[in-house]
């Protein structure tokens, strides 16, 4: 079984984080995943960003939530990486799923509503993945696991991934118990053994973020069914010259 390699905000190490720029070149570099997160604008429109408020990878302060798609397109998302990418805007998830779909990447959404539970968040972004015709192919993960309940009432059919940093005794148990797919652990949360509970409920189980290629080698080791990496050019380079 080949380990999957999903870009962890894209090709993140080297490109400025949940950025065009930094999925085209994860592509480029043979990456087969995306993993990106989703925040609301004011006007209820899903964008790529990792943070709740936008100072630590925009010119722009203050929080997402408080800013239109018009104002946070007026922003510049790749300067704080490098002035090089001054021409990075927070990409909205529509503009990546127009992009994605005429790859072959696998695509992981995962909704950035622990921190802030915006209201209709999951049928906003489902009916969007939808349009596209990708609702069952996406991966939809979130650590709000309520959330991820509540997109299975929408859809049942679609594949949702709690995230979970702590470790559990049996969490292949729990994923099965809510209707997930699979379930993304960290990877400080994993053993072979984990992984196996898994494989036995024909679930799948991925693991963040890992950058260190003795993990990898691990992880490959043990058939994970994917990693998520900021360094998928690192990784294909373990897994396949092993
Ligand atoms: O989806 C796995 C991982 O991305 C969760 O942590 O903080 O990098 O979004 P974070
Ligand atoms: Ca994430």
């Amino acid at each position: 079984m080949k380990t999957l390699i999903y870009a962890h905000r894209g090709a993140s190490k080297d490109y400025p984080e949940n950025t065009m720029i930094a999925f085209k070149k994860a592509l480029e570099m043979g990456a087969e995943g995306i993993e990106l997160d989703v925040q609301l604008s004011k006007d209820n429109v899903p964008v790529v960003i990792h943070d709740e408020q936008l100072k630590r990878t925009t010119n722009g302060s203050g929080f997402v939530k408080d800013m239109s798609l018009k104002e946070l397109k007026e922003l510049d998302a790749g300067s704080w990486f490098n002035s090089t990418f001054n021409k990075e805007k927070i990409p909205t998830l529509e503009e990546v799923l127009v992009w994605i779909k005429d790859t072959k990447l696998e695509l992981n959404i995962e909704l950035k509503n622990n921190i802030i539970d915006y209201e209709k968040i999951e049928k906003i972004v489902y009916e969007l993945v939808k349009k596209y015709g990708m609702e069952t192919e996406v991966i939809f993960s979130s650590f709000n696991h309520c959330s991820l309940k509540r997109l299975l009432e929408i859809d049942e059919h679609i594949n949702v991934a709690p995230l979970q940093s702590a470790r559990m005794i049996t969490p292949w148990k729990y994923a099965k118990g809510m209707g997930a797919t699979s379930m993304h652990i960290r990877f400080t949360s994993l053993s072979q053994k984990t992984i196996e509970g898994f494989h036995k409920e024909e679930l799948k189980v991925r693991t963040y973020t890992v950058n260190r290629s003795f993990l990898m080698r691990q992880f490959f080791k043990w058939n994970i069914d994917a990693i998520m990496t900021d360094m998928p050019n690192k990784a294909l380079e373990v897994r396949d010259n092993k």
